[in-house]
């Protein structure tokens, strides 16, 4: 199983914070490197969630949620939402979309999304969701590789 993890972590990804709104409202986000972009027409992503996660009620039972791929001046909200915190939203800025999902500034890139389809797969769930609106910017990707941030070298071609 660990060499099974680090034989995974060989692939290197970008990282991104996907948030919701919980039951009752309250702001919910997670780091996540299993984004992947799916289809074109119409326009599908999906992400992975542990079902061991304490954030799964709130994304199984949310139509809405928000995909941000960051920057890599952003490896501190990357390290804040890896915790199993309740108090995660503290001191972080952010803005309720008008489906009240959180959106963090700043990020590379936003997927405002909403569910499409849910397939159970071993120890996660995959979320596949249709992408309502986007919006992206001009920065440098944090990556996570072997189990470190790392930040983009030079283009090789
Ligand atoms: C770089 C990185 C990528 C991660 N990717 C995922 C992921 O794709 N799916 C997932 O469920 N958890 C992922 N995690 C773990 C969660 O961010 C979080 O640490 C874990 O769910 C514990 O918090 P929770 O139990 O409150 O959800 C990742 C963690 C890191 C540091």
């Amino acid at each position: 199983m660990l060499a099974f993890r680090a034989c995974l972590g060989q692939f290197a990804t970008g990282v991104t914070v996907v948030t919701c709104s919980g039951a009752d409202g309250h702001p919910c986000g997670i780091t996540v490197n299993s984004f992947s972009s799916v289809s074109l027409e119409p326009p599908l992503v999906l992400w992975n969630i542990a079902k061991s996660s304490n954030s799964l009620r709130d994304f199984l039972n949310t139509k809405d949620f928000a995909i941000h791929i960051l920057t890599d001046d952003q490896m501190e909200l990357a390290l804040q939402f890896a915790k199993s915190d309740h108090t995660l939203f503290e001191n972080i800025e952010f803005r309720k979309s008008d489906a009240d999902v959180p959106i963090l500034p700043g990020c590379l890139a936003v997927f405002e999304c909403s569910t499409h389809q849910v397939h159970d797969a071993g120890d996660h769930h995959i979320i596949v969701g249709h992408v309502d609106r986007f919006s992206w910017d001009r920065a440098g990707p944090l990556l996570f590789f072997s189990g470190h941030y790392r930040q983009m070298g030079e283009p090789t071609d």
